[in-house]
This record gives C-alpha cells, sequence and structure tokens, in this order.
C-alpha cells in the first residue's frame, strides 16, 4: 500500500516536471506561431542550407514558401528570424540601427583591425563621417581618367595574350587583377600590378583567397574566438600564430602580408606629404586618391593638434586592408557575372556595343557621359538585383538588437494559427539573417518576371509596387549595397568601375561562352567555378578582339 502511494507520487512529480519542462521550451521559443522550415539537425540547424555553397535553391525556397518574415534555426535550436520585408528591413538598416548591430567578432578575428567592416558604435560613425566626403561625386570625377589608364592597361594585357587569335581564358583572374589595380589605383594611390602580361602575384593571391578560406566555418574558430576574449592581444595573437591548423596559419599570413603592404602605403604617403613632395604623389593617380586625402588630412590634424577627429595610424592601416577587400572580390566577381550574362545573351551584348561605340565610350570619356548610357546602366543595375555579390553572407548580414523590440512589417504574414501578423516582438539578442536578395527579387514587388535577367526592366517605368514597397537600400531600390549607415560606402565607386570596365571590354572584345559549365557558388561573395564539384574560382569564356 505505502509502495503504491509514493509510487504514484514519484510519477505525478516526474510527470509535472515533464510537463514543466515541454512547456517552458515550447513557450521558450518567442516565434513559435511564426512559419519557417524544419531543422535538419540540432547542432547546425539551417546553416548549412543556409550558407553551403550550392544553397540558392534552398534560399530562394525558404523565400517562397515561408515569406517575407520567417523563424529559421541557428546552432543549438536556437531560434533566429529570416527577414526580407521592407518595412522590417527599414527599421534594421535605418530606423533602430543602433539597436541592431551586426556582429563583428568574425571580421576582428580575421585581424582585419580597426576599419570600417568592423568598428561599431562612435568609432563607425567617425570614421563614416571622415570617409564619405573622399567618396563623393567630385572624387569620382577626378578620378575616372585614372579608372580609363588602368583599364587600357587591362586592354592592352588581354590582346597581348590573344594575339594569335580568339581562345579561351580565364577571365576572372583577369578581372581580379583589374580589380586589385583599380583599388590600388584609386583608391590607395598605390600600384600593385602592371596588368601588362599574365604574371603570377603574390599580393593578389593573398587577397583573393581571403574570403574562400572561409575561417568561420573552421574547428579552430570557436577556440579563437574564446581566446580573442580571455586573453590580452598579444597572447591571443601568439595562439593564432602557433595554432596548428593550415587554415589559421593561411590567413594570418594573408593579414599580415596586407598589413605590411597597408603600412608602406601609408609610411609613403606620410612621407610624401610631410616634404610636400609632389612628384611622389603625381606619380601615381595624381595624389588624388582616398588614402593621399586621409593621410593628408591626418597630417594637417596633427599639426593642428586636433587629434580626436583624425584616423589613427592603426585605423588607417585597417582602412586600406578593408578596402583591398572589399573592393577587389565582390568587384572582380560582379564584372565576370556580368561578362558571363553578356556572353549568354548575345543580343544583349549586341546592343550594349553598338551604345558604347555610338558615345565612343570604349576611349575615355567624362564621369558625366558613361553615366548617361541608358542600356549600360540598365545592364549593371539588372545584374546587380539578380546577383548580389553579397547576397546573404552570415557574417555582413546578421544582426542582432540589444534591447528587446518590435519588427513591424509592410504586408501581414499568417501565422502558424491562422492569424494575421503584422509585426513580431524581437528579445534582444536575437540572430536576425537578411535576405537582401529575397528582396531585391520578391514577385509582388518587382513583377512576375522578378526572377529573370532583364535589362529593360530599367529602361521603362518601374512597377508602382517598387516605389510603395520604400524598400532602404542606397542604391535604385536595390538591397545590394545593403542601407543606412552599414550601406556599402563605395557603391558609386564600384558602379563607375563596373562601367568603365564593362565599357572598354565590351567595345574591344567579343565574349562566347565555352563548352565547360559555369556554377555560381556562395562564399564571402559569389563566384564561379567549372563545373559544381570545384571550388576554384575561374570562369573561362571564348574571348576574341574585334577589329574594326
Ligand atoms: C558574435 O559571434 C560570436 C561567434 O559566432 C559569438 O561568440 C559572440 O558571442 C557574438 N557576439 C555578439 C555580441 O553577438
Ligand atoms: C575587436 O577587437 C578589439 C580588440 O582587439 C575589441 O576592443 C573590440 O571590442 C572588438 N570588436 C568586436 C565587434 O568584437
Ligand atoms: C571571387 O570570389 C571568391 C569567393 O569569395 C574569392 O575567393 C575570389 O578571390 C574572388 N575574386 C577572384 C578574382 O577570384
Ligand atoms: C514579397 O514581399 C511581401 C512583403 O512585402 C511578402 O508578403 C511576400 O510574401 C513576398 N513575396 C515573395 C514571392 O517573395
Amino acid at each position: 500500500m505505502r509502495l503504491d502511494s509514493s509510487l504514484i507520487l514519484a510519477c505525478v512529480l516526474l510527470g509535472s516536471v515533464l510537463v514543466w519542462t515541454v512547456r517552458k521550451f515550447s513557450t521558450a521559443s518567442p516565434f513559435r506561431n511564426l512559419p519557417g522550415p524544419p531543422s535538419p539537425s540540432f547542432l547546425k540547424g539551417n546553416i548549412q542550407q543556409l550558407s553551403g555553397r550550392h544553397s540558392n535553391e534552398w534560399v530562394a525556397h525558404l523565400a517562397e514558401t515561408y515569406g517575407a518574415l520567417s523563424k529559421i534555426t541557428g546552432p543549438f535550436g536556437r531560434p533566429w528570424l529570416h527577414v526580407y520585408d521592407p518595412k522590417a528591413l527599414y527599421s534594421i538598416t535605418i530606423k533602430d540601427q543602433d539597436i541592431w548591430l551586426k556582429n563583428n567578432t568574425v571580421a576582428n578575428l580575421s585581424l582585419l583591425g580597426p576599419g570600417l567592416l568592423v568598428t561599431a558604435g562612435a568609432q563607425h560613425r567617425k570614421q563614416r563621417k571622415m570617409l564619405t566626403p573622399v567618396f563623393s561625386i567630385a572624387y569620382l570625377r577626378s578620378i575616372t581618367s585614372v579608372f580609363y589608364e588602368t583599364t587600357f592597361k587591362l586592354r592592352d594585357g588581354l590582346i597581348a595574350d590573344i594575339q594569335d587569335g580568339p581562345k579561351e581564358i580565364d577571365i576572372l583572374g583577369w578581372m581580379g587583377r583589374a580589380a586589385l589595380e583599380l583599388v590600388g589605383q584609386g583608391a590607395l594611390g598605390y600600384s600593385f600590378d602592371p596588368l601588362v602580361e599574365d604574371v603570377h602575384n603574390d599580393f593578389a593571391e593573398a587577397v583573393k583567397s581571403f574570403f574562400a578560406i572561409a575561417l568561420w566555418r573552421s574547428i579552430a574558430f570557436p577556440v579563437l574566438v574564446l581566446g580573442s576574449k580571455l586573453l590580452p592581444p598579444q597572447w591571443a595573437d601568439w595562439i593564432a600564430d602557433v595554432f596548428p591548423s593550415k587554415r589559421v596559419q593561411r590567413m594570418r599570413y594573408i593579414t599580415r602580408t596586407m598589413k605590411k603592404r597597408s603600412e608602406e602605403i601609408i609610411a609613403e604617403k606620410r612621407a610624401a606629404l610631410q616634404e610636400g613632395d609632389r612628384s611622389t604623389l603625381q606619380q601615381v593617380a595624381q595624389g588624388k586618391d582616398i588614402m593621399s586625402i586621409l593621410c593628408n588630412e591626418s597630417v594637417k590634424a596633427n599639426m593642428a593638434a586636433s587629434q580626436k577627429e583624425q584616423l589613427s595610424n592603426e585605423e588607417l592601416t585597417a582602412q586600406i586592408s578593408t578596402f583591398i577587400l572589399a573592393g577587389m572580390d565582390t568587384t572582380s566577381n560582379a564584372t565576370a557575372r556580368l561578362l558571363y550574362l553578356l556572353a549568354e545573351n548575345p543580343s544583349v551584348q549586341k546592343r550594349l556595343r553598338e551604345e558604347i561605340l555610338e558615345a565612343q565610350a570604349g576611349e575615355e570619356i567624362s564621369y558625366d557621359q558613361l553615366n548617361e548610357l541608358p542600356f549600360l546602366d540598365s545592364v549593371c543595375r539588372e545584374t546587380l538585383r539578380l546577383y548580389v555579390s553579397v547576397p546573404r553572407r552570415i557574417l555582413n548580414i546578421i544582426c542582432r538588437p540589444t534591447v528587446d523590440t518590435v519588427l513591424p512589417l509592410h504586408e501581414p504574414i499568417r501565422g502558424e494559427d491562422g492569424s494575421l501578423i503584422t509585426e513580431v516582438a524581437v528579445p534582444k539578442g536575437t540572430v536576425a539573417v537578411l535576405n537582401l536578395w529575397a528582396c531585391n527579387t520578391n514577385k509582388s514587388i518587382w513583377g512576375e518576371d522578378a526572377y529573370e535577367w532583364k535589362p529593360d526592366r530599367f529602361l521603362s517605368p518601374l512597377p508602382r509596387t517598387v516605389e510603395e514597397a520604400r524598400i532602404p537600400g542606397v542604391y535604385s531600390n536595390l538591397m545590394s549595397f545593403h542601407g543606412g549607415s552599414r550601406s556599402c560606402i563605395g557603391f558609386k565607386y564600384a558602379q563607375l568601375e563596373l562601367k568603365v570596365v564593362l565599357s572598354v571590354l565590351v567595345a574591344n572584345f567579343n565574349f562566347e561562352l565555352s563548352d565547360k559549365e559555369i556554377v555560381w557558388n556562395n562564399a564571402g561573395v559569389a563566384y564561379p567555378t567549372v563545373g559544381k564539384e570545384s571550388s576554384k574560382p575561374e570562369m573561362p569564356l571564348k574571348v576574341s578582339v574585334i577589329r574594326s
């Protein structure tokens, strides 16, 4: 008798504990009423599906099936948000940008230093304030001829490469070298690569493998994160230096190479400026590059002893690494994508060539003339709309609110229980993944043909729904360059670069697909490979010189 009642008591106790646990964990998810895909793994959640090399299909499925705001699962079953509703994006990137902070641990750990991609708060605002004027239209106008000069070298290098007739060449490799030289000449006032022949460039190779190494996907990553948190910086550095991992050592080599080169560039500029040595300054970019301007400012500020508003040496060095990285991988792959699309669509290529030749834009024309070419502009816009270079790079588009907040929606969504949801309460610390691509290709905003590449789209008035969605991107209703204070500071620079390179190349060469299959992959940046198995960035196209 006694045994029975204690057994019952035990059962009741155990039962209540179970019910309580289940309750707790089911109520623990603040988003249980939001639609969302199942999670295939407790450990990794949906991360693999979201960020794998061939994740485009799954991400399109996620966006289409679960709508503009859904729940996904992060590591260890954590509830994350997947967002592409324009109004929610507006809150995150503009209205409440001070509470929605990006997690920059990864960028920080990659030892980029305190540059724009890494800094936060007041320091970020200061840097942004100092850097914005140097990316002005006036600056771009003055730098256009530097872009042309460099691109003509690229043209001559290509001509030399295919002088024996049409040939299949790795266009991505050339675009990478050109992009590095364009950042070097245009932003840093420094020449990395003469571009005249097909030579190996160690520095370019180092920079190029930065994102591909994907340190944050390595097993070493959590250890390094922990190290950087617990240990004084010099110890953390030491640990990284002796860490028995090829990836980590490669990353250390890359960041060291970049840092060393950056320091050299700055020292050179400073010395020239202090001596008032105009001739050195004029050797490259006529002293109009961003770094000359910044160094000049900081030398002046030093003299005026107003230390507070200037960038420290460390910050300047970090900006250089940041510019090189941000400027090179994205634009080289974007230009390659554009040339691929033109090879795939010969009629568009022909039409573009006609516009360019008629305006003589294959030769040097002014910034304003170049921007007045409507078809060139539409081709660039449409490509950047559909093929965002950084579609959902986890490190760039994840943010978390520092306090509890609310995300309002442009269009209500239907919850799991059938009710309409117009806003979602988001607890502090929730990870939100912003799907920039899905916002750019939302059919109810852009029309039924939103997934198709149609440059003509931008030649006629856009659907009313585009205006109404009030998309918070800095560029052309698109999220391609992000919005708010985290938007890409160089987006006009990138556009100019794209246009100059494209106009010179299309005027001088014909591009055709080769019989190798090109596959586009996701890493830090979307990049092409031959076939699905290979992970080596390359893009062979058949190139021939147009002889007039
Ligand atoms: C950022 O991410 C790292 C590693 O993924 C994590 O350890 C860290 O707690 C995060 N920091 C913030 C502020 O969210
Ligand atoms: C980056 O690292 C520095 C020191 O190395 C630290 O002060 C800063 O808080 C870190 N930033 C982020 C976003 O982790
Ligand atoms: C293209 O993107 C990939 C992946 O981020 C990167 O490794 C590569 O350096 C980029 N550019 C070139 C020219 O390969
Ligand atoms: C487009 O965005 C709206 C919200 O603005 C959303 O309700 C809808 O599901 C999206 N449609 C598609 C096809 O992505």
